[in-house]
């Protein structure tokens, strides 16, 4: 595997790369959900790349940029076992210059649950991968639907920008126990983690009692209850997987989404109706 962490170093490695080839971008600190990700470009494409870069402009201010888990040496070697021929790790001066200003509205679909609790999150992950792929330049973009309304995020903007690639999503890799796999799992104590595969259980209560003719707000109602006393929750609902607007049946396609607190770790899931 050819390390880049500089653009000009990327572009000069990605010019001759053969096609098709795949891109997974990521913030590092890799676990077998990432790993599905590489597998499956490796499946798709002639070449494989991918980025671990810690993108500051996603992060609010409060928010756990600094701390975020970093594992540069383990990445490279979970990538280079994994298959990938170029891995982009760029330093965050080299990708956001001081007089670095412009960025990507995501509009309305950024703007609810992850949007309304993060703001700018969207705009931040919008602006970094439209620059990712402008320097990989792939065929195709691997996405994780564990992070669903940044999958439709970026499947929009991908859309409405008229760039020319690919969007695959992945589904979700999970814990024996349900736990979507998450760099952020490393954050919880050994109790939260106990905990945290109760959001999964709650968004699996909420499709099976739509599925069963119960209302949305009555199938919340009784998966709230679903959840570890140690969970705080963010927002359970379930939305339309294009525009990511609330909806009241379980119409595909969909998503059941959610997100908790455990202690001060957010995690996010969602369950796919198609
Ligand atoms: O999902 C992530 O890890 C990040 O949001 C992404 C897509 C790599 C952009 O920084």
């Amino acid at each position: 595997m050819q390390i880049a962490s500089t653009i000009s170093q990327a572009r000069a490695l990605f010019d001759v790369l053969p096609r098709p080839l795949g891109f997974v971008p990521t913030m590092g600190a890799l676990h077998e959900g990432h790993l599905a990700l590489v597998r499956r470009a490796r499946a798709d494409s002639v070449a494989v790349a991918a980025s671990v870069f810690v993108n500051p402009l996603q992060f609010a201010p409060s928010e756990d940029y600094t701390r975020y888990p970093r594992d540069a040496q383990g990445d490279q070697a979970k990538l280079a076992q994994a298959g990938v021929d170029v891995l982009f790790a760029p330093s965050p001066a080299s990708m956001y210059p001081p007089d670095f200003s412009t960025s990507i509205d995501t509009g309305p679909i950024g703007d609810v649950f992850e949007g309304a609790i993060r703001p700018g999150h969207f705009r931040g992950v919008a602006t970094v991968v439209s620059k990712l792929v402008n320097i990989v330049r792939p065929d195709a973009l691997y996405l994780g639907q564990k992070d669903a309304q940044q999958t439709a995020v970026l499947r929009r903007m991908v859309r409405d920008l008229e760039i020319p690639i690919n969007v695959v999503i992945v589904q979700t890799e999970r814990e024996a126990d349900g736990l979507a796999m998450s760099s952020r799992n490393a954050y919880l104590s050994p109790e939260q983690r106990e905990a945290a595969p109760s959001l999964h259980h709650a968004l699996q209560a909420v499709r099976l009692a739509m599925a069963g003719g119960r209302s949305k707000a009555d199938a919340i109602a009784a998966a709230r209850a679903r959840l570890h006393p140690l969970a705080q929750l963010d927002y359970i609902d379930v939305v339309d997987a294009n525009t990511f607007n609330p909806i009241e049946t379980l119409s595909p396609p969909a998503f059941v989404i959610g997100a908790a607190r455990f202690g001060t770790t957010r995690l996010l899931d969602n369950l796919w109706i198609e």
